[in-house]
């Protein structure tokens, strides 16, 4: 059996605010293991602890990755984008119209994860979680899904607020575990600081897909800095957790794959592009022989400012409510 045990991990690689993004850099995932186990045991498979490694074109610049996504493996992904299909089509009621979206409401639990009082140690202030909820709800709006509050925690925890992205990932799923509330339509957000710096990611998230096997470890995880209010210039109008709400919703980025040909990102309205997008200023088309410049102002590209992404396409809005169906077991979606 195909257990995609640990999920893409989607993380959003950022820098100082002083820094800016270097054109023509990649991201290599690499030493990917055999992993973890789900929560029913059964077949280890998927991709375990990661490392990151960053190239990057610019001499002036320290190292700096704008995003990074780890993709689950290509045929893991085939197979489950099938099952997906098939249950999708078992649920699709006779006389459902298309293009009715009903609207959707889902609960968020914040934890703020704090190292002190400070805004630098991840203590945010209520009128940031508000904006955050505003922004988040009008970025949501074209798919008539609204998030609503449900509680807002503050938890004392310097270790985890401190460490860097991916560096003590038993103790950070330890933590999301125990403190997660909720069904599988419970969205948890857990704010963090990851590194001395601030700046090792802004964010990343799991897939719905996942639930099934590792539900202790749903929601999203959230650099304190990009929120609403935040230190990180340029990241700071809350669009990060757009962009991961939209992988909790399951979304891939619009260049998953890497490549012009593949599957992409399973959504069929927006243009296939060879690699993330930096600027939404300089129009872009990597793959030249396909319909459509790159998504620039897509919230599932990578565009370096919260204010270029901007928008989610019919299709992803579709694929959005179909994966909060099957997975989220979210009515009428
Ligand atoms: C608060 O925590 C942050 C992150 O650990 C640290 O950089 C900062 O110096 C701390 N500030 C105070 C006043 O302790
Ligand atoms: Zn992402």
């Amino acid at each position: 059996m195909i257990r995609n045990v640990l999920p893409a991990l989607v993380l959003l690689l950022g820098a100082l605010s002083t820094v800016q993004a270097v054109p023509g850099f990649t991201f290599r995932p690499h030493n990917q293991q055999t992993a973890e186990k789900g929560v029913n045991g059964g077949s280890r498979h998927g991709h375990g602890h990661k490392e990151w490694s960053a190239e990057s074109g610019g001499g002036e610049h320290r190292e700096f990755v704008q995003c990074a996504t780890l993709s689950p493996n290509t045929q893991e992904q085939e197979m489950e984008e099938k099952k997906f299909t098939q249950m999708l089509r078992k649920h699709r009621r006779p006389g459902h119209k298309t293009g009715e979206l009903k609207q959707i409401d889902l609960p968020i639990h914040f934890h703020i994860i704090y190292a002190n009082d400070t805004q630098q140690g991840g203590m945010l202030k209520p009128w940031q979680i508000e904006q955050q909820m505003f922004r988040l709800n009008l970025d949501f709006m074209s798919a008539n899904i609204r998030f609503f509050i449900a509680s807002t925690s503050y938890r004392y925890d310097p270790r985890w607020f401190n460490t860097g992205v991916g560096e003590d990932y038993d103790y950070e799923k330890a933590q999301m575990g125990s403190h997660r509330i909720g069904d599988e339509q419970t969205l948890n957000v857990y704010t963090v600081g990851w590194g001395p710096d601030r700046a090792g990611a802004y964010g990343y998230s799991h897939y719905p897909s996942n639930y099934q096997y590792d539900p202790g470890w749903d929601g999203v995880l959230l650099n304190s800095v990009t929120m609403p209010g935040g230190s990180e210039e340029g990241h700071n109008l809350g669009r990060t957790l757009v962009h991961e709400v939209g992988h909790w919703s399951g979304l891939m980025h619009t260049f998953e794959g890497y490549d012009c040909s593949g599957q992409g990102d399973y959504v069929a309205d927006t243009p296939v592009h060879a690699g993330p997008s930096y600027y939404c200023d300089i129009p872009m088309d990597t793959c030249p022989g396909y319909e459509g410049n790159d998504p620039v102002y897509n919230f599932m590209n990578y565009a370096d400012k919260d204010y270029c992404r901007s928008e989610f396409t019919p299709g992803q809005i579709e694929r959005m409510r179909n994966q909060l169906k099957i997975y989220r077991n979210v009515e009428d979606a």
